[in-house]
């Protein structure tokens, strides 16, 4: 087995610049003499990914995980030593040497690779003849009007090397063989039907080459031009194209996305083209697929935000909304464009924009940008409010933004998040940031239970178990929350069975002063909510706010026993009532619950922000 040299190992070693190299794949930031990143290797929020320039290393605070280059290419790509080698002499420059036991020295790179360099090279020859038949023969004609027709020039007819597919669907394999390429390569090449190796899968279409980063062609998507069939046919997925990871034209865009750090995703290859042709050149598109996690991440290497763009029908502003929660719940954060046409005239998509009003109407129509969060809080007024005191439009509105409220991860912005719907749809704030709270619970609660699939009591979130759980995960940093718990509710005023034992439990910590978590677990006899505990200890949703969970649960809770204990009191007094009994001390009591329940309702208990 032949293997790399020591020589060329440490050339490539000496060469390689660690920040660019891994800057591929995390944005990083300068601090001090280090940079800075999210880690690639787990998922998290706050970058704990440090890059040392010097010692050309990595390492992660964050998993731990660390190492020299060679060995981030390896597990970033998932690819073995001699393949990372093999991928950084390329960039470094340095020209392989190989050794053979027995001493042997041979240069350039004889195996693994070859038949994927094959592949691209067949992709750019295929790509070059089929923009060449559009662009110069009569052939492609037709074609070529029809993309002018659009509107878009040649410059990005050039640019993106659009093409034609002949509709002689025998043409390809004779004009490839030709060129000497064998009939068992061209078979698994992913450019001709499974069934019939020799007739082409694309013909009599427009042909849009899809690259990868390094603008080599990977696969083609073929725009219908008349008759049936679907309108665009896409490549199958290969070695070399992976479809939830891919973006088109991410090759053409990325200066521009590295430039202004926003890119610029919508839906089709026609738009793309034509933002690029309006010089908004960040503009890239998923490829028949809903925006993917993968893809966000990808852009999220040298974007710190997304704007999308997406058509302005129904479908177009359901796929934006996934969107949006799929920058979110990947730490990106997230804009919409909002396209406003002189006197309110309707588009449809940006290429539409393009061929009616030309360039600067679309550079200029793309410019104002919405938050996110403005845009889905105008929505849902506009979606489910019609009159202003529909308040089952109210309660629809706010669900319908729960599953945006817990992609959010700051604190603070959650918090300012409920206030501004409260605003828009007129409602006292802590009404709504309740109602989402427990909508973000109660769908979390809802997950977990359905990925556990033994048959043990299943614990479901509730406002009781809420406070009490926020106070146990902090038993050890707070003790001082359960005590605020005891001092205004005794546990009798618990309605929920594992409140109760949960509430029994922390007692007993607290009178034993065992204020550990551990302990706390051990005093739990229900394995449901052990785990239900324990689980919650370790995410961060009770670490951040808890004083104020706490504060506000104690009243919460309070102000539904009341209530409880005023229900009560109305059926004894009617009971009483009827039994001709004395009413004075029922009477009594419901005063005072009156006006315990005002004061909770109106003052305020603890802090109210
Ligand atoms: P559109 O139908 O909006 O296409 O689909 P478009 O790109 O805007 O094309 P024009 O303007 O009608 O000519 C958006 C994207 O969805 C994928 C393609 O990637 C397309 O660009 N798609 C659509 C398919 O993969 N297959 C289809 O049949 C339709
Ligand atoms: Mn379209």
């Amino acid at each position: 087995m032949p293997f790399i040299s020591r020589k060329t190992i440490d050339e490539i070693q000496t060469r390689l610049d660690p920040v660019g190299i891994i800057g591929e794949y995390v944005r990083l930031e300068q601090r001090g003499g280090n940079f800075w990143g999210l880690c690639p290797f787990h998922n998290e929020k706050t970058p704990s990914f440090s890059v040392n320039p010097e010692r050309k290393s990595w390492y992660c605070f964050g998993c731990h995980e660390g190492g020299g280059i060679v060995n981030f290419v390896m597990q970033v790509e998932k690819i073995s030593f001699p393949e990372a080698l093999v991928q950084l002499a390329r960039k470094t420059g340095v020209r392989i040497e190989y050794e053979s036991d027995n001493g042997a020295v041979r240069h350039e790179d004889e195996n693994s690779g070859r038949e994927k360099d094959d592949c691209v090279e067949l992709y750019r020859r295929v790509a070059g003849s089929l923009h060449h038949i559009l662009r110069e023969t009569a052939e492609g004609a037709s074609a070529l009007q029809y993309v002018h027709s659009r509107g878009i020039n040649n410059a990005m007819i050039d640019r993106f090397r659009l093409g034609y597919a002949p509709s002689d669907r025998t043409w390809l394999y004779k004009f490839l063989s030709g060129k000497g390429y064998s009939a068992a390569f061209l078979a698994q090449s992913g450019l001709f039907s499974r069934k019939y190796p020799q007739t082409a899968f694309f013909s009599g279409r427009l042909m849009f080459p899809i690259n990868d980063r390094q603008g080599r062609t990977v696969a083609f998507g073929g725009r219908i031009l008349g008759g049936d069939g679907p309108k665009y046919l896409n490549s199958q997925e290969s070695v070399l194209y992976r479809k939830r990871e891919a973006l088109f034209a991410l090759d053409l865009a990325l200066p521009e996305i590295r430039r202004t750090k926003e890119a610029l995703v919508c839906e089709g290859y026609m738009d793309v083209i034509a933002l690029h042709q309006a010089g908004v050149t960040n503009a890239v598109a998923p490829l028949g697929t809903a925006f993917t996690g993968e893809q966000a991440r990808l852009l999220r290497r040298w974007a710190e935000r997304i704007k999308l763009l997406f058509d302005t029908d129904e479908a177009g502003e359901t796929a934006a909304g996934k969107a949006i929660l799929v920058c979110r719940q990947n730490s990106v954060s997230c804009a919409v464009v909002r396209i406003e046409l002189p006197g309110g005239t309707a588009f449809k998509d940006p290429a539409d924009i393009l061929k009616d009003g030309g360039e600067s109407l679309l550079s200029e129509s793309v410019k104002n940008v919405m938050l996110d969060s403005d845009y889905l809080t105008a929505k849902s007024k506009s979606k489910f409010l019609t009159r202003r005191d529909d308040t089952e439009g109210i309660s629809r509105a706010i669900a319908f933004l729960i599953p945006f409220f817990s992609s959010i991860e700051s604190e603070a912005e959650k918090d300012a998040f409920s206030k501004q719907l409260a605003l828009v749809l007129g409602v006292d704030p802590s009404a709504v940031q309740h109602d989402l709270r427990f909508g973000q619970e109660k769908t979390a609660a809802g997950r977990r239970a359905g990925e556990g699939n033994t048959a043990q009591r299943c614990i479901a979130m509730n406002e009781e178990l809420y406070v009490l759980t926020a106070a146990a995960v902090n038993i050890e940093v707070r003790p001082d929350l359960f005590n605020a718990v005891r001092k205004n509710l005794p546990a009798e005023d618990f309605e929920d069975r594992s409140a109760k034992e949960l509430y029994l439990a922390l007692e007993e910590c607290l009178r034993c002063g065992e204020l550990r978590l551990d302990a706390l677990l051990s005093r739990l006899e229900d394995r449901a909510l052990r785990d239900f505990v324990a689980g919650r200890s370790a995410g961060r949703e009770f670490s951040d706010r808890m004083e104020q969970i706490v504060f506000d649960g104690i009243r919460g809770v309070k102000i539904k026993h009341l209530e409880r204990r005023g229900r009560r009191v109305d059926t004894e007094l009617r009971l009483a009532k009827n039994a001709g009994q004395d009413t004075a001390d029922l009477l009594l009591e419901k005063q005072f619950i009156l006006d315990e329940l005002q004061t909770l309702k109106g003052v305020g208990y603890g802090r109210s922000t």
